[in-house]
């Protein structure tokens, strides 16, 4: 029997697309989650879900269970290292050969960003690690759109920043490439999409996609904070959030890359594609 792809943050952007291009390759998967109902709407079995938390190494058992390779994401939070080493310890007696990691273009571990920082260091503890490796580092994700513009405001502190929005689709198509083809191991891949474009030109592009008005306002650093803060985010993640719309801002994250057409051999999917793909989504936040 094949052994199984384990997903780890297979509920979050990138990892549903992640289970949903394996699912439909037909390569079998598990999945792990803290909490079996998230998985719900994944289409896959009950009896592909398991329950394990990165912070409790015991919970771990389960989920890597007879697995060579595994796709892994989660959020930054400060002790980021500490689950990815909770992971390796659990899975490197169990077989684990191979992890596909979700990074960051700006991944260094001399970094005083906070998130450049953690990337780094997870990528140098993976790197250490003895399982083989593949750093995925993305730019920022086209689907963020559908959490960003509710009412069709999308208010953010985010200036005349560009960025080269990548599709979360594309990550995973590249994910499950490394994870499912030799070669793309000890291999570091930092992609964007075709075109740097600001929150201006995205609101274009969806108003033009849907059909239905989509405006950008510049918002200021302390307004966001002070909004995040009574939605209920947590200090650290506002932090970090900030940081990375300063680098946008002073025009940080305009770069773009050609290493997705080099790997998969086709185009990065551009944001009007994504607008017209996704337009049914766009425009949920509009209702
Ligand atoms: N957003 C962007 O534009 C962007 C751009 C470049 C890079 N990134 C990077 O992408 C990564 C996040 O990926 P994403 O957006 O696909 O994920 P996400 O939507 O942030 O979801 C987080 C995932 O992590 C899992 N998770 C969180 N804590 C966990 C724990 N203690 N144990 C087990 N699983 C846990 C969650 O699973 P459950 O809740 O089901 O347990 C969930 O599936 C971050 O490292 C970020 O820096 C993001």
């Amino acid at each position: 029997m094949t052994a199984p792809i384990l997903v780890i943050g297979a509920t979050g952007h990138v990892g549903r697309e992640v289970v949903d291009q394996l699912k439909t390759a037909g390569h079998a998967m598990r999945i792990m989650t803290r909490d079996a109902s998230r998985a719900a709407d994944l289409g896959v079995g009950a009896d592909v879900v398991v329950e394990g938390d990165l912070r409790e190494s015991n919970s771990l058992g389960d989920a890597v269970s007879g697995v060579e390779k595994a796709y892994y994401a989660t959020p930054d939070p400060e002790d980021n290292v500490v689950m990815l080493e909770n992971f390796l310890a659990a899975g490197k007696p169990a077989g684990l050969r191979h992890v596909v990691r979700l990074s960051a273009r700006s991944a260094d571990i001399t970094s005083s960003d906070d998130l450049a920082r953690r990337h780094g260091l997870a990528e140098k503890a993976l790197e250490e690690s003895g399982v083989a490796w593949t750093h995925i580092r993305p730019s920022w994700f086209m689907q963020m759109m559908f959490e960003y513009a509710p009412g069709g405001r999308m208010a953010l502190p985010g200036g005349e920043g560009r960025i080269g929005w990548i599709d979360t689709r594309d990550i995973a198509a590249m994910a499950v490439k490394a994870l499912t083809e030799p070669g793309h191991e000890g291999k570091c891949y930092t992609i964007s999409g075709p075109e740097a474009l600001s929150y201006g030109d995205l609101a274009r592009t969806m108003s033009d996609a849907t059909g239905r008005e989509f405006v950008y306002e510049d918002m200021t650093p302390e307004t966001y904070r002070e909004q995040q803060r009574a939605a209920g985010d947590e200090g650290w993640y506002i932090d970090l959030v900030l940081q990375l719309y300063a680098n946008i801002r002073a025009g940080r994250y305009a770069y773009l890359t050609d290493e997705f057409e080099q790997v998969m051999g086709r185009p990065a999917t551009s944001f009007a594609q994504f607008a017209k793909d996704c337009a049914a989504d766009l425009v949920k936040q509009l209702d």
